[in-house]
Protein backbone atom coordinates (compact mmCIF):
# COMPACT_ATOMS: atom_id res chain seq x y z
CA UNK A 1 0.00 0.00 0.00
CA UNK A 2 1.27 3.74 -0.90
CA UNK A 3 1.04 6.30 1.82
CA UNK A 4 2.66 9.83 0.97
CA UNK A 5 3.53 11.60 4.84
CA UNK A 6 5.07 15.15 4.83
CA UNK A 7 5.36 14.65 0.65
CA UNK A 8 7.48 11.11 1.31
CA UNK A 9 5.67 8.28 -0.23
CA UNK A 10 6.59 4.83 1.22
CA UNK A 11 4.60 1.09 0.34
CA UNK A 12 3.85 -0.34 3.41
CA UNK A 13 2.36 -3.41 4.02
CA UNK A 14 -1.33 -4.09 4.97
CA UNK A 15 -2.17 -3.65 8.70
CA UNK A 16 0.79 -1.01 9.41
CA UNK A 17 -0.58 2.28 11.09
CA UNK A 18 0.48 5.32 9.79
CA UNK A 19 2.88 5.64 12.73
CA UNK A 20 4.61 2.45 11.53
CA UNK A 21 5.18 4.34 8.33
CA UNK A 22 6.27 7.27 9.93
CA UNK A 23 8.80 5.99 11.46
CA UNK A 24 9.96 3.25 8.57
CA UNK A 25 10.11 6.91 6.34
CA UNK A 26 12.33 8.00 9.80
CA UNK A 27 12.67 10.88 12.48
CA UNK A 28 11.87 13.84 10.26
CA UNK A 29 8.07 12.42 9.77
CA UNK A 30 7.31 10.32 12.69
CA UNK A 31 5.10 11.97 15.17
CA UNK A 32 6.14 11.74 19.05
CA UNK A 33 4.29 8.76 20.82
CA UNK A 34 4.05 8.87 24.46
CA UNK A 35 1.57 5.61 24.99
CA UNK A 36 2.15 3.43 22.05
CA UNK A 37 4.67 1.52 22.51
CA UNK A 38 5.62 -1.08 19.46
CA UNK A 39 7.34 -4.04 21.81
CA UNK A 40 4.00 -4.64 23.79
CA UNK A 41 0.75 -5.39 21.92
CA UNK A 42 -2.54 -3.08 22.38
CA UNK A 43 -0.54 0.00 23.78
CA UNK A 44 -1.24 3.12 21.85
CA UNK A 45 -4.80 5.61 22.07
CA UNK A 46 -4.45 7.04 25.24
CA UNK A 47 -2.15 10.45 24.83
CA UNK A 48 -2.88 11.59 21.76
CA UNK A 49 0.62 13.29 20.94
CA UNK A 50 0.75 10.99 17.53
CA UNK A 51 -2.22 13.19 16.29
CA UNK A 52 -1.94 13.51 12.31
CA UNK A 53 -3.92 15.41 9.54
CA UNK A 54 -5.19 12.80 7.11
CA UNK A 55 -5.45 15.13 3.98
CA UNK A 56 -6.86 12.52 1.42
CA UNK A 57 -8.23 9.37 2.87
CA UNK A 58 -7.70 6.94 0.47
CA UNK A 59 -7.31 6.56 -3.78
CA UNK A 60 -10.82 5.47 -3.71
CA UNK A 61 -11.48 8.63 -1.40
CA UNK A 62 -9.93 11.60 -2.10
CA UNK A 63 -11.44 13.30 0.92
CA UNK A 64 -10.01 14.40 4.21
CA UNK A 65 -10.58 13.11 7.44
CA UNK A 66 -12.15 16.14 9.17
CA UNK A 67 -10.27 15.95 12.41
CA UNK A 68 -6.78 14.69 13.84
CA UNK A 69 -6.33 11.13 14.22
CA UNK A 70 -4.48 9.28 16.03
CA UNK A 71 -1.64 7.64 14.02
CA UNK A 72 -0.79 5.04 16.13
CA UNK A 73 -4.02 4.02 15.75
CA UNK A 74 -4.95 4.76 12.44
CA UNK A 75 -4.12 2.26 9.84
CA UNK A 76 -3.11 3.23 6.31
CA UNK A 77 -5.20 2.77 2.89
CA UNK A 78 -3.85 2.76 -0.21
CA UNK A 79 -2.93 5.86 -1.71
CA UNK A 80 -4.02 8.26 1.84
CA UNK A 81 -1.83 11.07 1.96
CA UNK A 82 -0.99 12.85 6.00
CA UNK A 83 0.74 15.72 7.06
CA UNK A 84 2.33 15.93 10.83
CA UNK A 85 4.82 18.74 10.62
CA UNK A 86 3.80 20.28 7.64
CA UNK A 87 0.74 20.82 8.81
CA UNK A 88 0.06 24.01 11.04
CA UNK A 89 -2.92 22.48 12.59
CA UNK A 90 -1.56 19.38 13.60
CA UNK A 91 1.61 21.43 15.39
CA UNK A 92 -1.21 23.47 17.49
CA UNK A 93 -3.63 20.98 18.00
CA UNK A 94 -0.25 19.05 19.95
CA UNK A 95 0.63 21.98 21.52
CA UNK A 96 -3.16 21.81 23.05
CA UNK A 97 -2.34 17.86 23.66
CA UNK A 98 0.88 18.91 25.29
CA UNK A 99 -0.79 21.37 27.64
CA UNK A 100 -3.09 18.86 28.79
CA UNK A 101 -0.44 16.18 29.74
CA UNK A 102 1.49 18.81 31.61
CA UNK A 103 -1.51 20.12 33.54
CA UNK A 104 -1.40 17.98 36.77
CA UNK A 105 2.12 17.06 35.80
CA UNK A 106 4.72 18.65 38.62
CA UNK A 107 7.87 20.99 36.98
CA UNK A 108 10.04 19.11 38.90
CA UNK A 109 12.51 18.19 36.17
CA UNK A 110 15.35 20.17 38.60
CA UNK A 111 14.70 17.06 41.63
CA UNK A 112 13.81 14.26 38.90
CA UNK A 113 15.86 11.25 38.48
CA UNK A 114 13.99 11.06 34.76
CA UNK A 115 15.19 14.41 33.87
CA UNK A 116 17.69 14.34 30.63
CA UNK A 117 15.94 11.26 29.31
CA UNK A 118 12.03 12.11 30.56
CA UNK A 119 9.92 11.84 26.78
CA UNK A 120 7.59 14.54 28.31
CA UNK A 121 10.22 16.79 28.91
CA UNK A 122 11.57 16.54 25.48
CA UNK A 123 7.88 16.61 24.29
CA UNK A 124 7.05 19.54 26.30
CA UNK A 125 10.60 21.35 24.47
CA UNK A 126 9.72 20.09 20.66
CA UNK A 127 6.36 20.58 21.26
CA UNK A 128 4.69 22.51 23.73
CA UNK A 129 4.17 26.37 24.61
CA UNK A 130 5.78 28.05 26.94
CA UNK A 131 3.11 29.16 29.51
CA UNK A 132 0.32 27.02 31.15
CA UNK A 133 -2.97 28.46 30.86
CA UNK A 134 -4.39 26.16 33.85
CA UNK A 135 -4.95 28.34 37.42
CA UNK A 136 -6.29 25.36 39.17
CA UNK A 137 -4.20 23.17 42.15
CA UNK A 138 -2.46 20.09 40.86
CA UNK A 139 -3.66 17.05 42.04
CA UNK A 140 -1.83 15.51 44.97
CA UNK A 141 -1.78 11.69 46.21
CA UNK A 142 -1.03 9.88 49.34
CA UNK A 143 2.89 8.19 48.89
CA UNK A 144 2.39 4.67 48.11
CA UNK A 145 5.44 2.21 48.76
CA UNK A 146 6.30 0.39 46.36
CA UNK A 147 9.37 -1.78 47.79
CA UNK A 148 13.17 -0.71 48.03
CA UNK A 149 13.43 -1.28 44.27
CA UNK A 150 11.48 0.99 42.53
CA UNK A 151 9.55 4.66 43.73
CA UNK A 152 5.77 5.41 42.04
CA UNK A 153 5.58 8.87 41.84
CA UNK A 154 1.71 8.76 41.00
CA UNK A 155 1.63 12.72 40.78
CA UNK A 156 3.96 12.44 38.06
CA UNK A 157 1.96 9.53 35.65
CA UNK A 158 0.17 11.04 32.55
CA UNK A 159 -1.41 7.48 32.28
CA UNK A 160 -0.07 6.08 29.10
CA UNK A 161 -1.32 2.64 30.40
CA UNK A 162 2.57 1.45 29.45
CA UNK A 163 3.21 -0.04 33.00
CA UNK A 164 -0.12 -1.77 32.78
CA UNK A 165 0.50 -3.37 29.31
CA UNK A 166 3.90 -4.62 30.31
CA UNK A 167 2.45 -6.25 33.60
CA UNK A 168 -0.13 -8.02 31.76
CA UNK A 169 2.05 -9.13 28.89
CA UNK A 170 5.28 -9.82 30.82
CA UNK A 171 4.48 -11.20 34.61
CA UNK A 172 2.36 -13.67 35.07
CA UNK A 173 -0.48 -11.84 37.14
CA UNK A 174 -1.37 -8.60 36.08
CA UNK A 175 -2.83 -7.12 39.62
CA UNK A 176 -2.62 -3.18 38.61
CA UNK A 177 -4.49 -1.02 36.75
CA UNK A 178 -5.62 2.18 36.06
CA UNK A 179 -8.78 3.03 38.23
CA UNK A 180 -11.58 5.67 38.26
CA UNK A 181 -11.88 7.81 35.24
CA UNK A 182 -10.93 11.68 33.85
CA UNK A 183 -9.70 13.58 36.78
CA UNK A 184 -9.51 10.60 39.17
CA UNK A 185 -7.94 8.16 37.30
CA UNK A 186 -4.89 6.91 38.85
CA UNK A 187 -2.94 3.96 38.62
CA UNK A 188 -4.53 1.47 41.06
CA UNK A 189 -2.34 0.58 44.76
CA UNK A 190 -1.77 -3.06 43.45
CA UNK A 191 1.11 -1.94 41.09
CA UNK A 192 2.76 -2.96 44.48
CA UNK A 193 1.59 -6.55 44.45
CA UNK A 194 3.33 -7.23 40.79
CA UNK A 195 7.11 -5.62 42.28
CA UNK A 196 7.86 -8.98 43.32
CA UNK A 197 7.90 -10.85 40.12
CA UNK A 198 11.18 -11.11 38.08
CA UNK A 199 10.21 -8.81 35.07
CA UNK A 200 8.76 -5.73 37.23
CA UNK A 201 11.64 -3.99 37.18
CA UNK A 202 10.95 -3.38 33.31
CA UNK A 203 8.02 -0.68 34.03
CA UNK A 204 10.88 1.68 35.06
CA UNK A 205 12.06 1.51 31.43
CA UNK A 206 8.51 2.36 29.74
CA UNK A 207 7.28 4.66 31.99
CA UNK A 208 8.28 7.60 29.42
CA UNK A 209 8.15 10.30 32.83
CA UNK A 210 9.27 10.01 36.06
CA UNK A 211 6.44 8.50 37.69
CA UNK A 212 8.05 5.01 38.16
CA UNK A 213 11.80 5.32 38.79
CA UNK A 214 14.92 2.84 40.05
CA UNK A 215 15.41 3.30 43.56
CA UNK A 216 18.72 1.53 43.49
CA UNK A 217 19.80 4.62 41.57
CA UNK A 218 17.89 7.25 43.01
CA UNK A 219 19.72 10.89 43.62
CA UNK A 220 23.11 9.28 42.85
CA UNK A 221 24.21 11.04 39.82
CA UNK A 222 22.64 13.30 36.87
CA UNK A 223 21.91 11.21 33.76
CA UNK A 224 23.91 13.11 31.52
CA UNK A 225 26.82 12.64 33.61
CA UNK A 226 27.18 9.01 33.48
CA UNK A 227 28.77 6.71 31.01
CA UNK A 228 26.64 4.72 28.91
CA UNK A 229 28.24 1.16 27.99
CA UNK A 230 26.87 -2.31 26.47
CA UNK A 231 27.39 -4.96 28.52
CA UNK A 232 26.12 -8.13 28.37
CA UNK A 233 26.42 -11.82 30.96
CA UNK A 234 25.19 -15.22 30.84
CA UNK A 235 21.62 -15.32 32.50
CA UNK A 236 18.69 -17.99 32.46
CA UNK A 237 16.02 -15.35 33.04
CA UNK A 238 16.73 -12.90 30.05
CA UNK A 239 19.24 -12.55 27.55
CA UNK A 240 21.81 -10.85 29.57
CA UNK A 241 21.96 -7.83 27.11
CA UNK A 242 22.00 -4.67 28.87
CA UNK A 243 23.11 -1.19 29.43
CA UNK A 244 25.00 0.23 32.58
CA UNK A 245 25.60 3.67 33.37
CA UNK A 246 28.95 4.14 34.67
CA UNK A 247 30.66 6.64 37.07
CA UNK A 248 34.04 5.55 36.67
CA UNK A 249 34.81 1.92 37.50
CA UNK A 250 31.29 2.39 39.06
CA UNK A 251 27.91 0.69 37.95
CA UNK A 252 25.47 3.54 39.47
CA UNK A 253 22.67 1.43 37.08
CA UNK A 254 21.94 -0.79 34.82
CA UNK A 255 18.66 -0.66 32.28
CA UNK A 256 17.61 -2.60 29.03
CA UNK A 257 19.08 -1.25 25.51
CA UNK A 258 16.72 1.22 24.04
CA UNK A 259 16.43 1.69 20.38
CA UNK A 260 16.28 4.70 17.95
CA UNK A 261 12.42 5.42 19.44
CA UNK A 262 13.89 4.97 23.06
CA UNK A 263 11.77 1.38 23.41
CA UNK A 264 13.55 -1.26 24.70
CA UNK A 265 15.24 -3.74 22.27
CA UNK A 266 14.55 -6.73 25.12
CA UNK A 267 13.20 -6.90 28.39
CA UNK A 268 15.88 -7.74 30.88
CA UNK A 269 15.12 -9.64 34.71
CA UNK A 270 15.32 -7.95 38.14
CA UNK A 271 18.87 -10.16 39.28
CA UNK A 272 20.27 -8.41 36.16
CA UNK A 273 19.13 -4.66 37.01
CA UNK A 274 19.51 -4.92 40.64
CA UNK A 275 22.17 -7.12 41.88
CA UNK A 276 24.35 -6.94 39.33
CA UNK A 277 26.09 -3.99 39.91
CA UNK A 278 29.64 -4.69 39.80
CA UNK A 279 31.56 -4.35 36.30
CA UNK A 280 33.06 -7.78 36.80
CA UNK A 281 30.04 -9.58 36.70
CA UNK A 282 29.06 -8.39 32.98
CA UNK A 283 31.37 -8.56 29.48
CA UNK A 284 31.60 -4.47 28.32
CA UNK A 285 30.86 -4.87 24.39
CA UNK A 286 31.36 -0.59 23.83
CA UNK A 287 29.64 2.46 24.15
CA UNK A 288 25.93 2.75 23.55
CA UNK A 289 24.39 4.29 21.00
CA UNK A 290 23.02 7.27 21.54
CA UNK A 291 20.60 9.89 20.16
CA UNK A 292 23.18 13.03 19.33
CA UNK A 293 20.58 15.51 20.02
CA UNK A 294 19.96 13.65 23.41
CA UNK A 295 21.61 15.45 26.85
CA UNK A 296 23.28 12.25 27.09
CA UNK A 297 25.23 12.30 24.52
CA UNK A 298 27.01 15.28 26.34
CA UNK A 299 31.02 14.46 26.83
CA UNK A 300 30.15 10.61 25.73
CA UNK A 301 33.37 9.78 24.23
CA UNK A 302 31.88 7.89 21.18
CA UNK A 303 30.51 11.48 19.69
CA UNK A 304 33.59 13.00 20.72
CA UNK A 305 35.69 10.05 18.92
CA UNK A 306 33.26 10.67 15.85
CA UNK A 307 33.52 14.34 16.27
CA UNK A 308 37.14 14.36 16.23
CA UNK A 309 37.41 11.75 13.73
CA UNK A 310 35.40 14.22 11.28
CA UNK A 311 37.39 17.31 12.23
CA UNK A 312 40.78 15.57 11.05
CA UNK A 313 38.43 14.45 7.77
CA UNK A 314 37.97 18.41 7.13
CA UNK A 315 41.65 19.56 7.63
CA UNK A 316 43.22 17.04 5.73
CA UNK A 317 40.60 18.33 2.70
CA UNK A 318 41.48 21.72 3.66
CA UNK A 319 45.20 20.69 3.41
CA UNK A 320 45.91 20.71 7.35
CA UNK A 321 49.28 19.29 8.46
CA UNK A 322 48.32 17.88 12.33
CA UNK A 323 50.73 19.48 14.57
CA UNK A 324 52.97 16.19 15.08
CA UNK A 325 53.65 15.67 11.22
CA UNK A 326 54.99 19.46 10.88
CA UNK A 327 58.58 20.02 9.95
S1 LIG B 1 3.23 5.04 35.88
FE1 LIG B 1 4.39 5.62 34.02
S2 LIG B 1 4.11 3.85 32.63
FE2 LIG B 1 2.51 3.69 34.23
S3 LIG B 1 0.71 4.73 33.33
FE3 LIG B 1 1.84 6.25 34.58
S4 LIG B 1 3.20 7.28 33.10
FE4 LIG B 1 2.50 5.39 32.13
S1 LIG C 1 1.07 7.49 20.93
FE1 LIG C 1 -0.78 7.53 19.80
S2 LIG C 1 -2.27 8.10 21.23
FE2 LIG C 1 -0.46 7.96 22.40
Amino acid sequence: MKVTIDGIEIDVPKGTTILQAARMIGKKVAPPAMCYYSKLKTTGGYCRTCIVKVTKASAQNPNPIPKPVASCRTEVADGMEVQNFTSQEVIEARKGVVEFLLINHPLDCPICDQAGECKLQDLGYEHGSAKTRYEFKRREYEMIDIGDKIKLHMNRCILCYRCVKLCDQLTDKRVHGVIHRGDAAEISTYIKNVIDNDFSGNVIDVCPVGALTDRTFRFKQRVWFTKPVDAKRNCDKCSGKVRLWLKGEEVLRVTARMDEWGEVEDFICNACRFEKKRKSDWTIEGPSKIDRHSVISQNHYEHLNELKVKAMKQQKALGFMPFDKRP
